[in-house]
């Protein structure tokens, strides 16, 4: 916990985004005490293709009629795991000193699995999976303390309070992907300067929303 709590705080450090911190302290530390994890398969009883509460959302083609989970399936996200042992993975393992960049305790898995060293994660092989943006879900995820927050303040509070990220606020979501979305090769060993800048609403790719979701 103690070592997991000092790689966050040097993160967010390292990005100048304190403010954050300052503000959504009591956040991190409810989840460093420890909202438990789901996985992904949990979602799918819900957010999949089968279910009828996501005709509006918008995938990455733009138009409407895409669900989370299978946008997810073909997303770079899901890949994260697997992708540890490509060429480029296979370099910045040695970079790092790291012998098996897939084994547990691997500092690799920090940010291309979900939930590692929190409470009862899933299985790193998941990847980059929903909660890993959406915040550990066991304690949110029945529908009456997720699925009804609509335009409500006071609803979204109540989630957030249980784990949910509410990824409706730009700074909220921005803090969120950052905390892996680094250019220190000290943190992350993988980067390449070659790279795409990172750029929050550089989303299409795995969109999974729909329009004009109001910022409560
Ligand atoms: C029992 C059904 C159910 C399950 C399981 C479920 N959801 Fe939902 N979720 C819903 C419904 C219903 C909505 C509201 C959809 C709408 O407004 O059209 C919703 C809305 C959401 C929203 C939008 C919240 C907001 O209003 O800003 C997010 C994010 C979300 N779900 C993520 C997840 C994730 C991640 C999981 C798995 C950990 C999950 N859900 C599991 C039913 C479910
Ligand atoms: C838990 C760490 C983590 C979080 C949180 C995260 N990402 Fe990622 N992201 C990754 C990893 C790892 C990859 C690369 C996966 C691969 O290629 O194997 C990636 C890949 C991507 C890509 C694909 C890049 C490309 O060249 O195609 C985009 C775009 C992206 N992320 C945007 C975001 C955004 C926006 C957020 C926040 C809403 C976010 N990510 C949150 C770890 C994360
Ligand atoms: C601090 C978070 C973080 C850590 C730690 C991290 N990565 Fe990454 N990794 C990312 C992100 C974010 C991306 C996607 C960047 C993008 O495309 O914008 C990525 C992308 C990758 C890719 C795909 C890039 C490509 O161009 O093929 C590989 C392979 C990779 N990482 C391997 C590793 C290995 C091996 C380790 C451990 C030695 C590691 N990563 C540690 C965040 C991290
Ligand atoms: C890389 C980060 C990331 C991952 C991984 C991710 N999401 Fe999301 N998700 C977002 C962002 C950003 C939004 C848009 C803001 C919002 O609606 O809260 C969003 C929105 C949603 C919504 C709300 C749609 C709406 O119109 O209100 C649902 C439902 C959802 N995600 C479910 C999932 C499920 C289920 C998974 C896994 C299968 C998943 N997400 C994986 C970042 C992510």
């Amino acid at each position: 916990m103690k070592k997991r709590s000092v790689w966050f705080r040097g993160v967010f450090a390292g990005l100048a985004v304190s403010a954050f911190l300052l503000t959504h302290g009591a956040r991190n530390i409810a989840w460093a005490a420890g909202h438990a994890y789901t996985g992904e398969s949990k979602c799918e009883d819900c957010h999949d293709a089968k279910h009828e509460a996501l005709k509006d959302i918008i995938g990455p083609d733009g138009q409407p009629g895409a669900n989370p989970v299978d946008v997810w399936n073909q997303d770079k996200h899901h890949d994260a795991f697997n992708n540890l042992t490509n060429d480029w993975g296979k370099q910045a393992a040695a970079k790092a000193k790291v012998s098996d960049p897939q084994a547990d305790g691997s500092m690799c898995l920090k940010c291309h699995a979900t939930g590692v060293g929190g409470n009862n994660p899933p299985d790193p092989s998941e990847g980059v999976s929903c909660e890993a943006c959406h915040g550990p879900a066991a304690d949110w995820v029945p529908k009456d303390k997720h699925g009804q927050i609509g335009n409500d303040p006071s609803k979204m509070a109540a989630a957030v309070a249980l784990g949910l990220i509410d990824l409706r606020k730009m700074n909220v979501r921005e803090a969120n992907c950052r905390a892996c979305h680094v250019k220190d090769v000290s943190l992350r060993p993988c980067y390449r300067p070659s790279e795409k800048p990172f750029d929050v609403k550089n989303d299409t790719k795995f969109r999974h929303w729909r329009n004009n979701i109001p910022a409560i």
